[in-house]
Order: C-alpha cells, then structure tokens, then sequence
C-alpha cells in the first residue's frame, strides 16, 4: 500500500498516533526532568536553560539541534491532532449500534477523556508558551528574555497560574495513560503476557511525569523556591 493510502486507512492514522505520540513522550519526559534542575538554583537553572540552544556543539551550531527538534516537534503534534480529529470524524459516521454495553461505556470513557483531554493539553500548551516561552504582554507580569528561572518563579507566585498548570498536568497524565496503552497496542504490544507490562508502563508514566512537573509550582508556591 503507498503511503497516502496507508495514511487515509484508520490503522495509518492510529500508526501516526504511536509514532507521533511517542516522540511528545520522549520530549515531556526529558523537560519535566531538565525543569526539576529548578531545585538546584537560578545560576544552575538559567545554565542549562541557555545551553539548550548549544546543545549538540561543536558538531551542531548555536540552535541548531534546538530548532531541528522543534521541527519534530511541530509537525508531531499537528499530526497526532489531525489524526485524532479524522478519526474521530470516521467514528462518527460510522458507529457500530450493537456494542456490549460495559465495554461501550468503557471505550466511551477513554475515547471522550482522550478528546477533551487532548483539546485542554492543546490549549494549555499554547498558554504555557506565551507565558513562559515567549513572553506575551499580558500572560506574564515581568517576562525577562533569557532569565527563565526569574520567569518560573514569578509565574507560580500567582496561585492561579499554580492552579493552571496543575490541572494541566493532570489532564497530561490522564493523556498519557490511555494514550501509552493505545500506543502499544497499535503497535502490536499490548496483548497477551505483555498486557500487564505495557499497563504498569502507562501508569508509570501517568504518575511520574504529572508528579515531577507539579513539583516546580508547588515549591514556588510553598515558599520553597524564591
Ligand atoms: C509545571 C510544568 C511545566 C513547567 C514549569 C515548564 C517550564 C517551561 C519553561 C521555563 C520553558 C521555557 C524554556 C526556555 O525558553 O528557556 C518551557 C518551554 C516549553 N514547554 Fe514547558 N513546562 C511545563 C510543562 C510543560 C508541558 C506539560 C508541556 C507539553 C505537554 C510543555 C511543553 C513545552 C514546550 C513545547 C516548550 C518550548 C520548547 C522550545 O521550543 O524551546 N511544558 N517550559
């Protein structure tokens, strides 16, 4: 099958799904431990927030590796977003009437919670962006270009931020849950023996990820780091 045929079948798109979600997973697992570095001080924080853009010399330039992996990024969440939308579009037009109903209600749950889960993660990354990223007039009182553990710390003061973001990495966690399991039964693990495995993996990832992003606002907003 070419390409574009593949990708217009609903198994192509749940492949594009895996693969683009798997790429988020490997970038939200690596930056919720880069912002743990939080605990280790402004100096230390802003040295590792700035030699992101170094990342990869001599070999790669100032913000080369950095922006190449923005160009993974992107067109991986506007992938998995698209999918998930034609899927949900074919569903639509073609639901099956007769279901179990315990297994209807269940499915229902996951894939309701996968929707409007993904649509909150969507808009909450966009906030997280021009709040912290790049600095909107209005999503942050006192942005400092290039002083990102000054802009941590001045978001997570206000409570309501606080608030924000921790029902932001809730929703990830629940994302991540459904979504990791999914993930691996697309790409043929999941059943059998390694049911029980890929499930524990998912509930790992759904509880450490959520845990060590909540833990830079808490503190901030505790009076643990100023
Ligand atoms: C408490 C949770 C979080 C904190 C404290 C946090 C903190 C930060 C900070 C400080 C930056 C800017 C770094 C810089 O420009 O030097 C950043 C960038 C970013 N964050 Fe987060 N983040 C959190 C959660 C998330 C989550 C859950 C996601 C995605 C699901 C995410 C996605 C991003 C992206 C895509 C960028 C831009 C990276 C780039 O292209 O430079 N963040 N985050």
């Amino acid at each position: 099958m070419q390409a574009a045929a593949l990708y217009r079948s609903s198994i192509g798109k749940k492949a594009v799904m895996a693969v683009t979600g798997l790429i988020w997973i490997g970038y939200v697992v690596l930056h919720m431990y880069g912002n743990l570095k939080a605990f280790q001080g402004a100096e230390y924080f802003n040295h590792y927030a700035e030699g992101l853009r170094d990342i990869g010399a001599p070999i790669f330039g100032h913000l080369h590796l950095l922006t190449i992996a923005r160009l993974v990024l992107i067109p991986a969440l506007l992938l998995h977003v698209w999918s998930a939308y034609s899927l949900y579009l074919a569903a639509r037009t073609a639901r099956p009437m007769r279901y179990d109903k315990w297994r209807a209600v269940q499915a229902n749950y996951a894939a309701l919670s996968m929707r409007w889960g993904g649509v909150a993660l969507l808009i909450f990354i966009l906030f997280h962006l021009a709040q912290l990223t790049w600095g909107v007039r209005g999503f942050h009182s006192d942005f400092v270009r290039g002083d990102a553990y000054h802009n941590l710390i001045g978001a997570f003061q206000f409570w309501p931020v606080t608030l924000l973001y921790l029902v932001g990495v809730v929703a990830l966690g629940l994302h991540l849950y459904h979504g990791t399991w999914s993930m691996f039964r697309t790409l043929g693990g999941g059943t059998g023996q390694w049911d029980s495995v890929t499930r524990a993996l998912a509930w790992l990832l759904a509880i450490v990820v959520p845990v060590g992003f909540a833990a830079v606002p808490l503190a901030v907003q505790f009076g643990f780091l100023s």
